[in-house]
């Protein structure tokens, strides 16, 4: 096996890279090179065992897997750039990128790679952060054949409990976390719009909550806790669970397809919509499921609950 690099120690990024480098340990391997803009964050990772790095192009050059799992996609591309003009070869090496990003960008940084005889696997995942500490992700992983071999073990409960194989072409995992977002924003566009029913009509969230988790599953009641417990609006000195700016990116992601396919998505819309306004009015350091501030401004209450944070002071 390669030695393992990786970029990108966010929300998920640092579950994710600490469930990596146990099994690392567990398997007695040379322990993850790891890199990151705030390389602060690396602490913990390098208590159990990681070793920081200074730069990106200084991970590659050691390293023949290299995860990334960054915000957006101009953060990739310029990763990717470093990495393609650092001088180094990249020959054989497999770069795998968990972020959530436009197939387009996949299709062009696989081609990118390829000229440069390295391979480009696209494995966004599915689940947030506590779901990335416990190691239980879902990932769906596309990109050539050999590559993807290779890597599978490293995620199959290492950090993931389940890989959908999306086969050679790498844009169509891209396209399927795409597709899945438009769910998972939906739903908690849903889940807001019931919290605020129940609190207005003096049902009151508790029941509410109880009847989300066990008719409509585990996720849905996660999604209800973000409201009830404040995180969706979290303290500013805090890092939110899911950014509400990378929800925006996904679903702005999926109009640019579905515009392109003459498909209408009218739910994605207003809870788009709705995260566009909690961020002008609250700020970035917002949860994605706040669009329930919103829809709480709308009823009448303030953007705050009890348990989030009160301002932006
Ligand atoms: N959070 C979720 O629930 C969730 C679930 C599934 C998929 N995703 C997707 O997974 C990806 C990561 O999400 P996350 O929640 O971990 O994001 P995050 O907490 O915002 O972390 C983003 C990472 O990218 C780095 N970064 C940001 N801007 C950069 C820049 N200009 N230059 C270099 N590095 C930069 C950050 O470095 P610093 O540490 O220095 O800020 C950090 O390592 C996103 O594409 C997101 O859409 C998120």
């Amino acid at each position: 096996m390669p030695r393992i690099g990786w970029y990108g120690l966010g929300s998920m990024g640092l579950a994710m890279a600490s469930n990596l480098q146990k099994q690392l340990v567990r398997k007695a391997t040379q322990s993850l090179i790891y890199n990151n803009r705030t390389m602060a964050r690396g602490d913990a990772l390098k208590a159990l065992g990681g070793t920081p790095e200074s730069s990106f192009p200084n991970v590659v050059a050691q390293c023949g897997i290299i995860f990334t799992m960054v915000s957006n996609d101009a953060v990739l591309q310029q990763l990717i750039s470093s990495a393609l003009s650092s001088g180094h070869s990249l020959q054989n090496k497999i770069f795998v990128d968990c972020s959530t990003v436009h197939p387009e960008t996949v299709r062009t940084t696989a081609a990118k790679l390829q000229e440069q005889e390295a391979d480009f696997l696209a494995a966004p995942v599915f689940g947030g952060n506590p779901i990335a500490v416990d190691g239980k992700l879902v990932f769906a992983i596309g990109g050539p054949g050999r590559a993807r071999e290779v890597v599978k073990p490293l995620i199959q409960d290492v950090m993931g409990r389940k890989v959908i194989d999306c086969g050679e072409d790498a844009t169509r995992a891209s396209l399927l976390k795409i597709a899945g977002n438009i769910v998972t924003v939906n739903m908690m566009e849903a889940v807001g719009e019931a919290q605020v029913f129940a609190e207005r009509t003096g049902l009151g969230t508790g029941p509410m909550e109880e009847l989300i988790g066990e008719a409509f599953g585990p996720v849905a009641g996660g999604y209800s806790k973000r409201l009830t417990t404040g995180a969706y609006a979290p303290p500013l000195d805090s890092r939110p669970g899911f950014g509400v700016s990378l929800a925006i990116k996904d679903a702005k992601h999926a109009f640019t397809m579905a515009r392109d396919h003459k498909v209408e998505l009218p739910g994605l819309k207003v809870s788009l919509d709705n995260m566009e306004a909690a961020r002008e009015y609250a700020g970035e350091c917002l949860d994605s499921s706040s669009m329930y501030g919103v829809l709480r401004q709308k009823a009448g209450l303030e953007f705050w609950n009890e348990r989030s944070r009160k301002g932006n002071a």
